[in-house]
């Protein structure tokens, strides 16, 4: 390390162990990642660090869904997810998870300074109980009638048809979604975080300038509306860290999450010899940034500060927020396959499209980001196969015919000059993680190389008798050129690096490297450096996303072929005789039983009684929506003539009627009551 070098850490938000990372999550965390690559590369010391984000509610019934231990769960999630970051070339030096033992200490040290400090109060509170589970409810828990509109099945906090928000103790015939059991207030002690102590820091630390202007406002209109005490404590059972000198009270999630960033951090050093106050301590001149997205900028911009300022530790240097994922304009959506997980994704199509993709639209504001897929596909396929790869494709050839030299000068020195010369300006983009910028000046480069080659034509050249120093001149100048745009690409692009590294026959490029020419210099055989998007990838791609998502609540583990489902849409165009319905036999019938199915996380095995035809075996793709306990006793109309099929965990003998994309966005269509099992549903 030399003495003018930054020491700079940086951190993605933790993603939660309880579900695949997607397209969504990977802008973050490709936008980290070409951030942190770009100062490697400049020469920085900069260390990146993350981890899964493994407590809390939601990870410990998804393990109980699962039939297995939270231990087990969060090590499964936390496998997949290292995978695919690895896959998608986003090199953490460290990744963590918040169960863990250096977790576990700097949770407690924070808690207990903030304690020392007199910045935790206790205070008795009335909360929704589920007396079936024996577990307290969060809003999200329970749902009932909207006590607005009336609206049925509306979420404890607010209601989806109405827009009213209202606390969940103010719902009419409220549920717990866990078990279907009706809930019961029942008070409790929490410990909650005083944070209208710290307003003052705080309204500090957002004129600062350590942050984004649109997110210094939204923070500064919180304040201004009035800090309430931050709610850190949750009864058991919960899975997480337990409260020193608190039995059977846990951390909420979100206090050691973002503790979970130094815990990562402190593995790191353990590993590497390296001094964890240097970094963290109130004077330290290292710098820290947190990456995350827009919906999690009150935990990080408020509650975040003002607990390391209460424990006697640095605030973050600057958060980098970032929008939204959109896909083709709209909200992913899994009916319509654009809720792409990142393995699907790997699937079918190269990685460094996507980090391109993201980079050549990234800008450092907080703007939503959308994923057009054709643009995708037009923009990929352009710029870096018709531009960058191109030139190099052009003229290696030529280069590997007259003996693999290039030669020692150049035919444009200007135009290398000149691209030399770009070095500063793409650095400061990527600096201030304007990448869009910095990707649009690499491309007018790539346009002006591409230029040069096709006047000069070496092909043309190489047919005339005695142009061989000429020819390999034009290509020297033409190399040295896409040399150049690779180093600058390299943040974004590093597996292509690597592959033109390769060919060039030179070393790992480094930034200061943009300053030398490569002349008189044995090159090797040129080989493809990248392939174009086809059209069919994206295809393929869509259809693997709506797998296991389709509308019917029979099987929707099975795999819907892409041809399926455009059939379906224009069959609703298309009419059918009387004669033709009458041949579905329709009825009316009771759910007499729901059980989980062993190794199926999408399916309920129902017995359903149908009157005097007995009753049926069925499995419905509904569990994401409903548990057992909700739908035993209720009324379903079943298609009782369906052929019966042969499934991997047994016989299904019929289909019941839902409406609704599938996933949670599913609704079973249920008879008034009055109705009979066994009724004839016309
Ligand atoms: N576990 C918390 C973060 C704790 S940090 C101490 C969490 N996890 S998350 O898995 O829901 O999200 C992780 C990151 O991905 C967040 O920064 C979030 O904003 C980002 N994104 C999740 N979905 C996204 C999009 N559709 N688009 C862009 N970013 C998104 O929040
Ligand atoms: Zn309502």
């Amino acid at each position: 390390m030399t003495q003018s070098q930054r020491r700079i850490l940086v951190t993605s938000a933790l993603p939660y162990a309880n579900g695949p990372i997607h397209l969504g999550h990977l802008l973050e965390y490709i936008q980290t990642d070409i951030w942190v690559r770009f100062q490697k590369l400049f020469g920085e010391n900069c260390i990146y660090v993350c981890a899964d984000d493994a407590h809390g509610t939601a990870i410990m019934l998804k393990a109980e869904e699962n039939g297995v231990t939270p231990e087990q769960q969060i090590a499964n999630v936390k496998r997949e997810h290292e995978a695919d970051f690895s896959d998608f070339l986003i090199r953490f030096d460290n990744y963590h998870s918040t169960h863990s033992e250096e977790n576990r200490h700097f949770a407690e040290l924070i808690f207990k300074r903030n304690k020392a400090a007199g910045n935790i109060l206790e205070k008795e509170i009335t909360q929704l109980f589920d007396p079936e589970k024996g577990m307290f409810l969060a809003d999200r828990f329970v749902k009932g009638t909207c006590p607005k509109c009336g609206a049925a099945d509306q979420y404890g906090d607010n209601c989806e048809v109405c827009g009213a928000t209202y606390s969940a103790a103010e719902l009419v015939d409220p549920y717990s979604t866990i078990s279907g059991a009706k809930p019961v207030m029942k008070g409790v002690t929490q410990l909650f975080f005083n944070l209208p102590k710290f307003t003052d820091m705080l309204r500090d630390w957002l004129r600062s300038g350590s942050l984004q202007e649109s997110v210094a406002n939204k923070l500064n209109e919180w304040l201004g509306a009035g800090l309430q005490p931050w709610d850190i404590s949750r009864e058991a059972p919960y899975f997480g860290f337990e409260i020193p000198g608190y039995p059977g009270k846990y951390f909420y999630v979100w206090l050691d999450a973002p503790i979970g960033y130094m815990a990562s951090f402190q593995h790191y050093c353990n590993q590497h010899g390296l001094d964890f106050d240097s970094y963290w301590a109130p004077d330290s001149d290292a710098e820290l940034y947190h990456f995350i997205g827009k919906d999690i900028i009150n935990f990080h911009g408020l509650f975040w500060p003002a607990m390391l300022q209460g424990a006697g530790f640095r605030k973050p240097t600057a958060l980098n927020v970032h929008g939204f994922v959109t896909v083709n304009g709209a909200k992913m959506s899994k009916s319509r396959g654009t809720f792409i997980k990142a393995r699907t994704y790997l699937d079918h199509l190269n990685p460094e499209y996507l980090r391109y993709y993201f980079a050549a639209k990234l800008t450092s504001k907080v703007d939503d980001f959308d994923l057009s897929l054709d643009d995708f596909v037009q923009r990929v396929n352009s710029d870096l196969i018709g531009k960058v790869v191109q030139i190099a494709s052009r003229t290696a050839n030529f280069v590997n015919k007259f003996g693999g030299k290039l030669s020692a000068e150049l035919d444009d020195a200007q135009l290398v000059a000149d691209v030399q010369a770009a070095a500063a300006s793409v650095a400061a983009s990527y600096e201030a993680r304007e990448f869009g910028r910095a990707m649009r000046d690499i491309m007018a480069l790539a346009d002006r190389g591409n230029l040069y080659v096709q006047e000069k034509a070496p092909w043309t050249l190489a047919k005339q008798a005695g142009s061989e120093q000429q020819v390999l001149a034009v290509c020297t100048t033409a190399l040295n050129v896409f040399r150049l745009l690779v180093l600058y690409l390299k943040p974004v692009l590093p597996q292509l690096a690597e592959k033109a590294e390769a060919f060039l026959n030179i070393p790992a490029l480094s930034w200061a490297d943009a300053q030398q020419q490569l002349l008189g210099h044995q090159i090797n055989a040129f080989t493809p450096l990248m392939q174009r998007i086809e059209p069919a990838s994206i295809e393929a791609l869509l259809a693997a996303s709506r797998e296991g998502t389709a509308p019917a609540a029979e099987s929707s583990a099975e795999k819907k072929p892409e041809k399926k489902a455009t059939k379906k849409e224009d069959a609703v165009n298309e009419h059918i005789s009387i004669d033709d319905f009458l041949k579905v036999k329709l009825r009316v019938a009771k759910v007499v039983k729901a059980a989980h199915v062993e190794g199926a996380d999408k399916l309920l095995q129902l017995t359903l009684d149908v009157g005097a035809e007995g009753t049926r075996n069925v499995f419905a793709g509904i569990k994401a929506k409903y548990s057992p306990e909700q739908i035993e006793g209720k009324l379903v109309v079943l298609v009782a003539n369906l052929a019966p099929r042969k499934m991997k965990f047994g016989l299904s003998e019929g289909m019941v009627l839902a409406a609704g994309p599938g996933g949670e966005d599913v609704f079973l269509l249920s008879p008034d009551s009055g109705a009979e099992p066994g009724m004839e549903v016309r």
